[in-house]
Formats: structure tokens, sequence, C-alpha cells
């Protein structure tokens, strides 16, 4: 077994091992990366095989700047060029037609790519320093709450990879917003750490949103069982819901305010102040923290459906359904 990854602020160091073809967590102001070169479909196996991840699941591909992304796509559609000049760097990726040099493995065979240009000054360094571009998932095992700390990464997978760039903690914590110019109308294919709100203000109009399936691995967003803790989880009213359980060790995620009948330490509040930036920024560390308690279940409420609370809702939804045993 590889030693225990190392946790640094070592450029030089994250540089030599992508370009042995070696794989390195990075941060990025969404989650933490698990990234390799793009080009290299050895080091892309890679991370599949690190992730523990689906070969029908693609990858982003992450570029250090707006002049970048046409390297490695055939068309940049207008919409789509309004969006990269108003949110990149930033927490949103653009699916759109690739060029051939992007090895079939990145996308699961399909024409297009998704990709994106983080705004993490650290991340935007070593991609300026590198001449490919980096296929990054989150850097958690698949299935599991994305990383927004390098300390989630090593917990998780500090025995198979050697370097973990910190870059502190992810100050959106939840990934970015994917958006697809392969059909004729933009569709949001996951919702995210950009609101589509700002989207539509752009564009002009009211964009489309990809409902999530199991069934279709192509309906390229998501699986609807992801970002699942190992204790169960429900979401709903959650004075119901600790009627409901009552008697069991219950965990509780809320968005302003603790439940009174049950102990402080066992609850997260989001946001006492009701800011739901700050409430995703959280999110996953949170959902960690009450994972890694002695718990029966974990107890979350709904967020206002709006802004960022939108994302947060989908990624609550989909912790839910492993529990639910869909
Ligand atoms: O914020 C983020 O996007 C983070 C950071 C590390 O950049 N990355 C991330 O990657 O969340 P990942 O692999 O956990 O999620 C990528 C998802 C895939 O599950 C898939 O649904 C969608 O993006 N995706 C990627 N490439 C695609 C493609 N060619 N076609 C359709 N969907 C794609
Ligand atoms: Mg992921």
């Amino acid at each position: 077994m590889k030693q225990r990854a190392k946790i640094g602020t070592d450029l030089a160091r994250a540089i030599t091992l992508l370009r042995a073809g070696e794989l390195v967590a990075i941060p990025t102001e969404t989650v933490y990366g698990l990234a390799g070169n793009a080009l290299d479909a050895l080091a892309v196996a890679e991370i599949f095989r690190v992730k523990d991840r689906p070969r029908f699941d693609p990858l982003i591909i992450h570029v250090a700047s707006r002049d970048r992304i046409e390297d490695y796509v055939i068309d940049f559609p207008a919409g789509a060029r309004r969006l990269a000049e108003h949110f990149l760097p930033g927490p949103l990726s653009l699916l759109l037609p690739k060029r051939s040099i992007i090895p079939d493995l990145v996308t699961a065979g399909s024409p297009f790519v998704a990709i994106r240009v983080p705004a993490h000054p650290l991340t935007r360094e070593l991609l300026a320093q590198l001449d490919f571009p980096l296929a990054a998932p989150s850097a958690n095992p698949f299935g599991y709450i994305s990383p927004t700390a390098p300390e989630h990464v090593a917990r998780q997978l500090g025995d198979k990879i050697s370097y973990i760039l910190d870059g502190g903690p992810s100050p959106v914590g939840v990934e970015s917003t994917i958006v697809s110019f392969a059909e004729a109308e933009p569709e949001v294919l996951r919702k995210g750490g950009l609101a589509v709100e700002e989207i539509e203000a752009v564009l002009g109009r009211p964009i489309r949103i990809r409902a999530h399936s199991t069934s279709n691995p192509q309906a390229p967003g998501m699986l609807k069982s992801h970002y699942a803790p190992r204790v169960p989880f429900r979401v709903g009213d959650l004075e119901q819901l600790a009627r409901e359980y009552a008697g069991r060790r219950l965990g509780v995620l809320a968005f302003q305010q603790a439940l009174p009948q049950l102990p402080l330490e066992r609850q997260r509040l989001l946001s006492p102040t009701g800011d739901l930036a700050e409430a995703a920024r959280r999110l996953f560390a949170a959902m960690r923290e009450l994972d890694e308690m002695d718990l029966d279940l974990i107890l979350a409420e709904w967020f206002p459906e709006q802004g960022l609370g939108r994302a947060i809702n989908d990624r609550l939804r989909r912790a839910s359904v492993r529990a639910a045993g869909e």
C-alpha cells in the first residue's frame, strides 16, 4: 500500500506528479477534485479506478482560462459564450461538442465534453503551468459525499494517491452547475454552485432543468442516489420526523434553528442567519460530521427552493434515496 497522501501547497510537486501521469487532489471553489491529465487515457483510467467509479459516468475537464475552452471543443455557441463571459472562472460547467484530442474514456463515449474554468487561485496557477487540461471528478469514493476540505480527501483516498494540494475549505461547497449545449435549447443537467436564476438572467429566458434518472445513464447529470452518507437519511418536516423516529439516536441537519428536544451536539445548523450561500458552503462537511457519529438516522429539512437552496435540496434528495431503499 502506498504511503498516506501528503497534504501541502507545493505546486511544483503537483506539477511533477501530473506530468508523470499520476493523480493529485486539487482544491476548487466548489469541491476538491481528483485530477489527472485529461489527454492521457491511462491517467484517466486511473481516476475511475481510484474512485471506484463506473466508466459510464463521464468526467469534467478543467482548463486555466476561458480562452482555452476552444482548444478542446469544436463549437462554442453564442449562449455558451455569454455564460462563459459572465460566470467563468466560476462554479459552472458547459457541455459542448468535444475535439477528438479528448479521449472517449473522459466523456464515456459521448461526443460532448463537460468543461469548466475553476476559480480557485492555487488550481488556476497549477493549470496555467500545465500544457494539458485536468480531468477531475469530485475526490470521493463513488456515491459518497463530495470533499470540501483536504482532510476529507485524505480520510477516504489517502492511501490511493500521493499528494493533496491544500487550498483550504472550498468556498462554494457544492459542485458546479452543469449546462448542456448538446441540443438546440440549453438545459441544466445538474443544479450546483451557480444559481439557475443567475443563468436565466444572462440568457434572458427560462432554462429547462433535466430531471435525474438512474435508468438512463446518458441523462448525464447524475445518478439518483448519490452524495449518500452511510447512516440512513430522511428529509422532511423536522418536528414531525423527530416524533416519528422518537427513541432512535437521531442527528439533525437544519437550516437556521435546532430542534429543542434533541442534544445540540448531534445537530448542525447550516446558517442561523438564513444565508443560502453559507448553508451550501457548510452542507457537505456537516453531512460528514453527522455521518461519523454513532447515529441511527440523520434528519434534514428542505431548504427554500431558490438560489443555492435548489442545489442543496437536490443533494439532500439524493442523499436520502439510498436510505429509502431505492
Ligand atoms: O464542481 C465540480 O464540477 C467538481 C469539481 C471537482 O470540478 N467536479 C465534479 O465532478 O463534480 P463529478 O465527476 O463528481 O461530476 C461530474 C458529473 C458526472 O457525474 C456527469 O453527470 C456530468 O458531470 N458530466 C460530465 N461529463 C459529462 C458529459 N460528457 N456528458 C454529460 N454529463 C457529463
Ligand atoms: Mg461527484
